[in-house]
């Protein structure tokens, strides 16, 4: 497989009366339109704010994103990363989620909060800091008993 994939992040804030039970059904349309387009991601939602990432066909992710951004659930949207890779990171979720307010004490948990801090202090956007953050996610949803992959 050479097809390279499109990979975009974006923060953004979540609107009033956004709670868990909205955030759930977002995650379940998302996993659902996602699995039919061959798209795959993760949505992370903390004090208010969601940042998510996409991975799929460069086309798809760009129309998905653009729609994402139409849905009044949300706004005030930076993208933080995007461009070609040559794997998926979360190939096994249609859209994996994480509540940082849920967190457990735990030595993981600490440094994805540590990785999340990070995205708010960089001034120039690098690419770096967006991966780390991701792949520190990653490492949680995969290591954790508590979430789920779709
Ligand atoms: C934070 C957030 C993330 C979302 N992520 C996705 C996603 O990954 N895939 C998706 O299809 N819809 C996602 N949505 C929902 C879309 O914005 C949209 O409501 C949904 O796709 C249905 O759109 P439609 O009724 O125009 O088809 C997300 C919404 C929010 C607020």
């Amino acid at each position: 497989m050479n097809n390279k994939i499109f990979q975009l992040t974006y923060r953004s804030r979540a609107s009033e009366g956004i709670g868990k039970e909205q955030i759930m059904e977002i995650v379940e349309e998302a996993a659902a339109f996602n699995s039919r387009f061959d798209i795959t991601g993760c949505l992370v939602f903390d004090q208010g704010y969601f940042i998510q990432i996409l991975e799929g066909e460069k086309e798809t992710i760009n129309e998905l994103y653009k729609k994402i951004t139409k849905d009044r659930r949300h706004f005030q949207f930076e993208i933080l990363s995007k461009g070609e890779a040559t794997d998926r990171l979360f190939k096994s979720w249609d859209m994996g989620y994480i509540f940082m307010e849920d967190f457990v004490v735990g030595e993981k948990e600490e440094v994805v909060k540590k990785a999340r801090k990070e995205l708010d202090t960089i001034s120039i956007k690098n690419d770096f800091t967006p991966k780390v953050f991701w792949y520190n996610v990653y490492t949680l949803l995969t290591d954790s008993k508590f979430y789920k992959s779709n």
